[in-house]
């Protein structure tokens, strides 16, 4: 048994530019979960702690910084899950939130595993998280993203579309002292996406897993694809038999391509705290410590 804490800031065609500052968030995020958790601090709360700050880091495809939707607005979904309860939470189509993982969380601890769109914003404000003007989400770089996206909409129609570059959906997964592992993943979604369209990101399973009689996984790419092959469980399946998380990782992603032709991510923590990730698109913001270890290590 062992602390363990990793994290993702999206998989996708993320530039040469575009890298340096998802590293240094990944890490970042990092560092902030690891502090608690070194500190004798629960999974849950080192994964809220990290997704937060890379939330809060325009960088990333979460939080402030997302890309905007057709309609020019900013709509968020997160997952959390609890691998001691197997309890889970997760929004979709948010505009007025920024910390969606921590809404997540609270729907979680509620009575409740899903909520969307205004709904979630009523839940939110009932328990003292604070709504934004959704202006407040966009940022100068994606309005300006989204007007060329206007006038050359993105093209999906391949069957091996490649998430685009810059920006990423984030997520976590810790094992904490009692053994209890949590993961969390929160994401804008597609670029110029659809309204109402919602990825793989906030559905228990797909986004999102955690059990501690196995471990946990969060995931980052192609959200249709994932949803498909419901790739997180997928990914904390392959760690029956003390299965090592990296290859468990490989098979994910390899499973990922050969059944849906699809690019993605994944990260993965085992419940005696050995950690894996696999990608297959051109980069993926990651970042890990483990106490084996002892230091933080990252990269995209
Ligand atoms: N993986 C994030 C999304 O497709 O929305």
């Amino acid at each position: 048994m062992g602390l363990a804490l990793i994290v993702h800031g999206g998989a996708g065609d993320i530039s040469a530019r575009e890298a340096t500052p998802h590293r240094a968030g990944a890490i970042r995020a990092a560092q902030i979960g690891w502090e608690i958790l070194a500190h004798g601090g629960a999974a849950r709360d080192a994964v809220e702690a990290a997704v937060r700050v890379m939330e809060d880091d325009p960088t990333f495809d979460a939080g402030i910084g997302s890309y905007l939707d057709r309609n020019g607005n900013v709509t968020l979904d997160a997952s959390f899950m609890d691998g001691a309860t197997l309890n889970a939470g997760a929004v979709a189509g948010v505009k007025r939130v920024q910390n969606v993982i921590t809404l997540a969380r609270r729907v979680m601890e509620s009575e409740h595993t899903f909520l969307i769109a205004e709904g979630a914003e009523q839940f939110a404000q009932e328990h003292g998280i604070a709504l934004i003007d959704n202006r407040e989400l966009c940022t100068p770089e994606q309005i300006a993203i989204w007007q060329e996206c206007l006038q050359s909409p993105p093209v999906r129609e391949t069957a091996k579309y490649v998430p685009p570059q810059a920006g990423g959906t984030v997520g976590c997964v810790a094992v904490d002292r009692a053994g209890d592992i949590a993961a969390g993943t929160s994401t804008g979604g597609m670029k110029f996406k659809r309204p109402g369209r919602v990825g793989d990101s906030p559905l228990i399973g797909a986004g999102v897993y955690a059990d501690n009689t196995l471990g946990g996984a969060s995931s980052t790419g192609w959200g249709e694809a994932i949803t498909r092959v419901v790739m997180a469980k997928f990914a904390v399946d392959a760690l029956a038999s003390d299965r090592d998380p990296r290859e468990a990782a490989h098979a994910t992603i390899e499973y990922l391509a050969k059944r849906v032709h699809g690019t993605g991510g994944i990260i993965l923590a085992d419940r005696t705290g050995r950690i894996g990730f696999c990608f297959n698109t051109p980069r993926m913001a990651w970042a890990h410590i483990t106490e084996q270890t002892g230091e933080i290590v990252g990269d995209c």
